[in-house]
């Protein structure tokens, strides 16, 4: 079966960030499975659907990605997965108190989960799905930092020009 990482997140929307650290993954995992968590704590743009549909689009041309969604605890999912370690992505120092406390919570949880974090691309540093929002809502080009169907969707949603 190879080994497989759990790439979970929101994803509301996909950045151009989170695309490198999957890129990154498949160099040391078979197979990344991309699952946005259903009961996310944050009030979402985009739905579930959306979120999936964007997804499904931007690696559709990488066979070791898998796109889904889960419901409940990341570990339990991790486990129904048979997968060997839940992956994420560290830009800087900022993100790392919230990652540290996600990753220990998340091995108390289960003790056998392991969590394995790559380092972004240096260009992607200061893309978050947060601040590609706000730029959009605004009307700013989000174009060259969240994949092409991002950029269509959040024209679609704010009525503003990233063309
Ligand atoms: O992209 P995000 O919003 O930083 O991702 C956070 C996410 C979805 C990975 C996290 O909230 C999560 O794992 N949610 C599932 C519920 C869960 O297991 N929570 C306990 C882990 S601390």
């Amino acid at each position: 079966m190879g080994r497989i990482a759990v790439y979970p997140g929101s994803f509301d929307p996909v950045t151009n960030g989170h695309c490198d650290v999957v890129r990154r993954g498949l160099r040391l995992f078979d197979k990344v499975v991309v699952a946005i968590a259903r009961n996310g704590t944050k009030t979402p743009l985009f739905t579930i659907e959306e979120r999936l549909e964007m997804l499904q689009e931007t690696f559709k041309e990488m066979p070791g990605v898998l796109v889904d969604s889960f419901d409940g605890l990341l570990v339990d999912y991790v486990v129904r997965r048979q997968a060997d370690a839940i992956l994420r992505g560290l830009r800087a120092v900022s993100d790392f108190e919230y990652e540290f406390q996600m990753a220990l919570m998340n091995r108390k949880l289960n003790k056998n989960v392991q969590t394995v974090f790559l380092m972004t691309g240096l260009r992607w540093i200061y893309i978050s799905s947060s601040i590609i929002k706000e730029a959009a809502q605004f009307g700013g080009d989000t174009r060259g930092m969240v994949p092409d169907i991002v950029c269509k969707k959040l024209k679609q949603k704010f009525g503003t020009s990233q063309e």
